[in-house]
């Protein structure tokens, strides 16, 4: 069996979790359970990184033992993890006997090899990111990456012969143009190899807590080289080399995009130390900020995972499980994996009223509802096959597919949004409810809808393992695998057991109508109900008899239309042709001086000039404007 062993990195435990944090492990097991879904043999490990000097100040802070604060918090960041669904095979603590070992045996080895030699240290150290730093990379004397005061240290420490690895890094890197991905953190490593590798302190003398050298216990072993030996214990490295053999090297390793030079040069120079393959791909993921600022303690602004998801639960009316689902959804489709990302309130409740509750469970339940009126609930025959929606749907998880094996999540689902939308016309166009007296079409019509429902749940496992598991069970086809994407699996005659609404509407749309506040603003709801599109306008005349008018026939990429807009005072036709305009799309047909307009183009004006609304970069015709 095809074998598949990916990593998210591991957690400092004096942090409390927040929604960025959370957010990495929910993307490995999205990665995770879709390899699962298309049959691999996935090995997940994610867990907790306790030796730094941090966790032990914190532990001094609150007076209590070091070891009994991160058994503690660690079991913070488990408890938090599995009420998200994340499916790790291994939860690893740096603090784990196997692991300590491991670290001890690495070490040790690399001493050996004469890649680990003893000498002296100057130079600058930050707590809170566990950073060696030289002068030239503080910035106004202060730690670079997190802004925060650093030590000065002069200490004898053990080095690691970084600068070995300088040439065949870059030969690597050359070779493997996918080995870090994307591509602006592949050329950011690139930059910082090219400029030249120093050689790096592996251990620190000041400091008790962590791993001690294991011939020289007045040294312990530097946080990061200890941490990032996880990705080898967690797959029993040293315990079982059959699992190990299998397993190494590692398929992904998914971090931030904070620590890609950890895992870019210090971890393969290490592993080429060592003589061990080095891992197949490094994934750099962007960041997430809160309603437009950074997260950040000092800033107050993280959103507890745990509270918000009790919270939004509460809030929408269901249960924590589905609002886990909800916030798994929000954070796969609002950004393009690898990007930075902005969690808003707002766009929350958005994607959760029109996606969920709008798109996927009104498709459910208009189907389920019409399922019972008409056919008792029981799956009925497809006697006639709607070969051009099979045709669309195949398609579509072609592109599915192709776009979750790159973890373009947020593309992949919108492969899936087209299935629910084009089945939710489908059901608009079809008027089943009108077909009472001819029971073969309605019978196929409703079998198409349940076998498509029932594979967007297939394909919507990995993003909502909760509620996809609860919808597929009164399908009968529970567990989820791509292997029953074949169309036409759904038994007929088996009773699909109905559901109550999954996704409930939210009344209260914005945060701002929670506060009472709703007096002058119209309601997104509102908002939405204008269909602005982009147009190109083809052609272009005068409406003959009128000063003002003039007729358009614009394009909107599947589709062409006749407009009449009052411009003639300020355009002449010949000048319009080509350009883009935003027209609203929806509006009700009306005739003017004989000629009827289907919508209404967009333009400002004063006292002097009109001008029309044209974009500001180029954008393909019939694009929504939202
Ligand atoms: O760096 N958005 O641990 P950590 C997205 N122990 N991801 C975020 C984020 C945000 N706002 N904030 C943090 C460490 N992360 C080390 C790793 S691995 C051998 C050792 C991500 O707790 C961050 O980029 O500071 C990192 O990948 C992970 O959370 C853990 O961060
Ligand atoms: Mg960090």
């Amino acid at each position: 069996m095809d074998n598949f062993y990916l990593t998210t990195a591991i957690y400092y435990v004096n942090d409390k979790p927040h929604m960025g944090s959370v957010s990495e492990a929910i993307s490995a097991d999205i990665i995770a359970r879709f390899k699962r879904l298309e049959g691999k043999d996935v090995f997940f490990s994610t867990g907790t990184d306790e030796h730094a000097q941090k966790i032990e100040d914190r532990a001094k802070e609150e007076g209590i033992d070091p070891q009994l604060f991160v058994d503690k918090a660690s079991k913070t960041w488990k408890d938090l993890f599995n009420m998200f669904g994340i499916s790790y095979t291994r939860f690893i603590r740096t603090s784990d006997a196997d692991h300590i070992k491991v670290v001890k045996h690495f070490f040790q080895t690399l001493y050996d090899k004469g890649d680990i030699y003893l000498g002296e240290y100057e130079g600058w150290y930050c707590v809170r990111d566990a950073t060696f730093l030289k002068d030239s990379d503080l910035k106004s004397g202060k730690c670079p990456i997190c802004g925060e005061k650093v030590q000065k240290i002069n200490e004898t420490n053990y080095f690691f012969r970084l600068s070995k690895y300088e040439k065949p890094l870059l030969k690597y890197y050359e070779e493997h143009k996918d080995f870090l991905r994307p591509e602006s953190r592949y050329n950011e490593v690139m930059n910082v190899i090219k400029s030249g590798l120093q050689d790096i302190s592996v251990s620190r003398k000041s400091f008790k807590f962590g791993t001690p050298v294991p011939f020289d216990k007045d040294h312990t072993i530097y946080v990061w080289f200890d941490a990032l030996l996880n990705y080898l214990t967690a797959i029993d490295f040293l315990k079982d080399e059959e699992k190990f053999n299998k397993y190494w090297p590692a398929d992904l390793h998914l971090v931030g995009k904070d620590i890609t030079r950890f895992h870019g040069i210090i971890w393969p120079a290490m592993l080429m130390s060592y003589g061990l393959p080095l891992p197949k791909e490094i994934f750099a993921h962007g960041f997430w900020n809160l309603e437009g600022e950074k997260m950040s303690k000092s800033k107050g602004n993280v959103v507890n995972p745990i509270d918000f998801v009790k919270e939004f639960s509460k809030k929408a009316g269901i249960d924590i499980e589905t609002a886990v689902d909800v916030t798994r959804f929000y954070l796969s489709k609002e950004i393009s994996f690898g990007l930075d990302g902005n969690f808003t309130m707002d766009t929350f409740y958005r994607r959760y009223n029109s996606d969920l509750a709008n798109d996927f469970g009104n498709l459910i339940n208009r189907t389920t509802t019409m399922l019972y009126k008409y056919k008792d609930g029981a799956v009925p025959e497809e006697m006639v096959r709607d070969e051009k929606i099979i045709n669309f749907i195949n398609e579509q998880e072609k592109i599915y597919l192709k776009e979750m094996d790159k973890y373009n999540f947020s593309q992949a689902l919108d492969a899936v949004w087209n299935i629910i939308n084009t089945l939710n016309n489908y059901i608009q166009t079809k008027t089943p409810w009108k077909l009472e007296d001819n029971q073969d079409a309605l019978s196929s019509i409703l079998y198409t809808l349940l076998e498509g429902i029932r594979h967007i749940t297939i394909l919507l496992a990995p993003f909502m393992p909760f509620t996809t598991k609860k919808v597929l069970k009164t399908f009968q086809d529970d567990p989820a695998s791509i292997k029953k994407m074949e169309w036409g699996q759904l038994k007929v005659g088996i009773k699909i057991e109905k559901l109550p609404p999954i996704f409930p509407r939210l009344k209260r749309e914005t945060a701002d109508e929670e506060n009472g506040k709703e007096e002058n603003f119209i309601s997104h709801e509102d908002f939405a109900k204008l269909d602005l599109r982009v147009a190109q306008i083809i052609a272009a005349e005068k409406v003959q008899e009128s000063q003002k008018l003039i007729k358009l026939r614009i394009s909107l990429g599947d589709e062409e239309r006749t407009i009449v807009g009052g411009i003639a005072l300020h355009y002449e036709p010949e000048q319009l042709i080509g350009k883009k305009i935003i027209i609203v799309k929806n509006l009700k047909p009306r005739k003017l001086m004989g000629v009827t307009s289907y919508g209404m183009l967009l333009a400002a004006s004063d006292e002097n000039n009109l001008s029309l609304l044209i974009l500001d970069k180029d954008v393909k015709e019939g694009s929504k404007i939202s």
